[in-house]
């Protein structure tokens, strides 16, 4: 007998799965035991690119997550409500689920796995995070053995094209941004990629997995890309930079040894230094750095999104639980459960400590960068580049490098640079990786 699935949506991701499922020749064999039981959908009639029996297809959602002949609930609606209500329901039916909702599972983790670790049933997410690259079981088993000091990634498909467009193409945010929707590469609504809030689920997930601990999402700083001018990505370059929105959690020192460490966990737009090996992950790829120890560096990238890219993340996902379903043992496999309890402790963004890339509008007079450095050095800012190498106007563009420093402090710096009679504006305020 198969193991039966109730896939709760068929849009981009459900179709794929389906179709990568149905055609297993030359995949892992373990795809042959799956069945494709019951398929949950807003209207059967649509015509689709899969083709399966009608009498798979349901409206009833809520019939499938209570089915007791299915033994797996894959859910791809997406969205908050109905998915979380019906994944909360699957659990207490006893039904493993797998999902590539990163939106559920950042807001109400701690509910819906104290419910699965209640019912022992897993709740896999490979999917939520860098649509085909592995990157959750590799936490959760591969490199489960590091103490993990950061994990940094762009894990955002659209603004990494939207700045890779700006940066080659030398154009505005806007136009870039209009062009992609025009493409198909941004949603018609771009909040949640261009505001940083997709990247911000997605590193709340993983700083969970690498730091053992639940994270809260409002915790998260986030700063997403509408304010990254072309004029800033000009000066980065000729500083040696790229910018690219960064999804960054990081122990603060001294690094934590428990499961409830001293952590850092942002999004926002960062330069990056060329070398580095982020700065040459371009359009909308993925791609998310791992340090630890003992590893060092590892580096996953791949296809962050698309049908295919992720049907691969659900469906190995399923694969794992065919197999736990297969094998005799009672006792839930650690390695596929979320067992941490304990909420992660999270430092406000003012004790980053960091360096700053900040451009500055000011009159052109004798004497403006001495007081901008004179400020600088009283909050202990210290600098590690001015140049003035533009005007916009009458007004004089001065860029500003720091060397490390306390978040709160450069802020200060700044409420005070700010009052200063010569300076007009601060128009662009980056961090720098
Ligand atoms: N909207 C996401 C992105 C893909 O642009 O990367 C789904 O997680």
């Amino acid at each position: 007998m198969g193991v039966k699935l109730g896939i709760l949506g068929l849009g981009t991701v459900g179709t794929g799965t389906v179709q990568l499922i149905q055609d297993c020749a030359g995949r892992h064999p373990l795809l042959q035991d799956v069945e494709i039981y019951r398929v949950g959908v807003r209207s059967p009639d649509k015509p689709r690119a899969v083709k399966l029996p009608t009498s798979v297809f349901t409206t009833d959602l809520a019939g499938i997550v209570t089915d007791p002949q299915v033994d797996i609930v894959v859910e791809v609606i997406g969205g908050l409500e109905p998915a979380r209500s019906l994944i909360l329901k699957a659990i207490e039916h006893g039904k493993h689920v797998v999902t590539a909702n990163k939106a559920v599972i950042s807001r109400f983790g701690d509910e819906i796995f104290t419910a699965a670790n209640q019912a022992g049933v897993y709740v896999m997410l490979e999917a939520a995070v860098g649509g085909g690259i592995p990157v959750i079981q590799p936490l959760k088993q591969s490199l489960s053995v590091n103490r993990i000091h950061a994990v940094t990634g762009i894990v955002n498909g659209t603004t990494n094209y939207i700045l890779t467009r700006m940066q080659t193409e030398g154009s505005s945010f806007d136009d870039v941004l209009a062009d992609a929707q025009r493409l198909g590469y941004a949603e018609a609504d771009p909040t949640a990629d261009v505001d940083g809030l997709d990247a911000a689920d997605k590193i709340a997930i993983l700083a969970s997995l690498a730091f053992a601990g639940r994270i809260k999402l409002q915790d998260v700083y986030c700063e997403g890309i509408r304010q990254v001018s072309k004029t800033d990505i000009t000066y980065a370059d000729k500083l040696g930079f790229v910018i690219k929105l960064l999804a960054i959690a990081k122990t603060v020192n001294p690094p934590p040894i428990s499961p409830s460490g001293y952590l850092s966990v942002r999004v926002h737009p960062t330069l990056v230094p060329k070398a580095h090996p982020l700065a040459s992950i371009n359009g909308v790829y993925n791609a998310i750095l791992i340090e630890g120890e003992p590893i060092q560096q590892g580096m996953f990238f791949g296809p962050g999104a698309g049908a295919g890219p992720t049907a691969s993340a659900v469906s190995s996902d399923i694969l794992h639980l065919v197999a736990a379903l297969k094998s005799s043992t009672a006792t839930p496999n650690p390695l596929l459960t979320c067992a941490h309890q304990d909420y992660c402790q999270i430092a406000p963004i003012e004790e980053l400590v960091t360096r700053f890339y900040a451009r500055f509008l000011t009159k052109d007079q004798p004497g403006v960068i001495g007081k901008l450095g004179t400020c600088f050095g009283k909050y202990g800012v210290s600098l590690e580049s001015v140049v003035q190498t533009g005007f916009q106007g009458e007004l004089a563009e001065i860029v500003v490098v720091t060397h490390d420093v306390r978040e709160g402090d450069f802020r200060q710096a700044l409420a005070e640079i700010r009052t200063l009679e010569t300076v007009d504006s601060i128009p662009s305020l980056l961090r720098v990786l």
